[in-house]
């Protein structure tokens, strides 16, 4: 530069205006529990899982193929989600799947399952860490999730994976969903609930995803992170809305809901359904008519 010439930078540069005392700069409180004390990162991807504006989530659970092989519905995973991911707050899958069927501009964020090891074929469930964090980073997602079996033979194994997750995710800045009571031969009631979802909060998870229960207050009560509801078996699309709108109501942010959306006969509109008893806690019996609705589109 020429002595004399002007930094083009400074052409026309205003000097920065007055400022009060204490103006803030986005000091709030975070809007879901247990997460204010986390960094920007975990925050902004816990945001990206459970929606800002409504402070709850409908997660689409396809992950079934990683312990079951072609499961009714998600036979090929294309045709499934193409419909239904525009509509998902959330994709909790597989990175093989993800990788071969999902397109990268895809919208919603992606919670990926990060444990494994076992198939529908074995008698007992025993699962590990099976995805590195690395890859997780790489691939962009949002969260991690893995299985804990919590009074279950291979109790010890999983907690201790789960362990080491935690530790990944928090180096990474990535949350780590665990996803509880889930083998053969659980107890789904309230006391075990609590039990396991309170475990994996004290271990460190961000979210838990479990069953709904009788008195489900006190499984979310106790638990000091977002709680989502897992879906279960296929249900009549009345009842699956009725559990999601008890499950909300008790204090759960959302669910985590695979079969009883991508195996009803109109998985869209039992998706939009869903959505609305999820986030605006519409009553089951008026939010069944966005499904009925939406299915007599498919007739036409
Ligand atoms: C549970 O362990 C797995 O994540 C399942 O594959 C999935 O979440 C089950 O979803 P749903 O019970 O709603 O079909």
């Amino acid at each position: 530069m020429f002595r004399g010439e002007k930094m083009a930078d400074l052409e026309g540069f205003r000097e920065a205006g007055e400022v009060k005392v204490g103006s803030s700069c986005c000091a709030d409180n975070f809007y879901l529990k247990g997460c204010n004390h986390l960094d920007w990162g975990m925050k902004n991807r816990m945001a990206r899982i459970i929606k800002p504006d409504t402070g709850r989530t409908v997660m689409l659970a396809v992950d079934h193929g990683y312990f079951q092989g072609p499961t009714s519905g998600l036979e090929v995973m294309e045709e499934t989600l193409a419909p239904l991911a525009g509509h998902a707050d959330c994709l909790m899958l597989t990175r093989g799947i993800l990788r071969t069927s999902v397109s990268p501009g895809v919208q919603a964020p992606i919670v990926l399952r990060v444990s494994g090891g076992q198939s529908v074929l074995t008698e007992l469930s025993n699962e590990t860490l099976n995805v590195a964090v690395e890859d997780c980073v790489r691939l962009n997602v949002s969260g991690m999730a893995l299985s804990i079996y919590v009074g279950a033979p291979y109790e010890h194994q999983t907690l201790l994976a789960f362990a080491k997750l935690i530790d990944a995710g928090h180096s990474a800045g990535i949350p780590i969903l665990a996803v509880t009571a889930v083998g053969r031969d659980m107890a789904r009631d309230a006391r075990y609930l609590a039990l396991s979802s309170r475990i994996a909060a004290e271990m460190g998870a961000n979210i838990v995803k479990t069953y709904y229960c009788e008195n489900f207050e006190r499984v979310t009560q106790t638990c000091p992170v977002p709680i989502v509801m897992a879906g279960g078996k296929k249900l009549p699309e009345i009842e699956a809305l009725e559990m999601a709108y008890n499950a909300v109501k008790r204090g759960a942010v959302g669910v985590d809901m695979g079969r009883n959306i991508f195996q009803s006969d109109c998985p869209v509109g039992m998706i939009k359904a869903v959505k609305s008893v999820v986030h605006h806690e519409e009553e089951p019996q008026k939010a069944i008519k966005i499904y009925e609705d939406e299915k007599k589109t498919l007739k036409l």
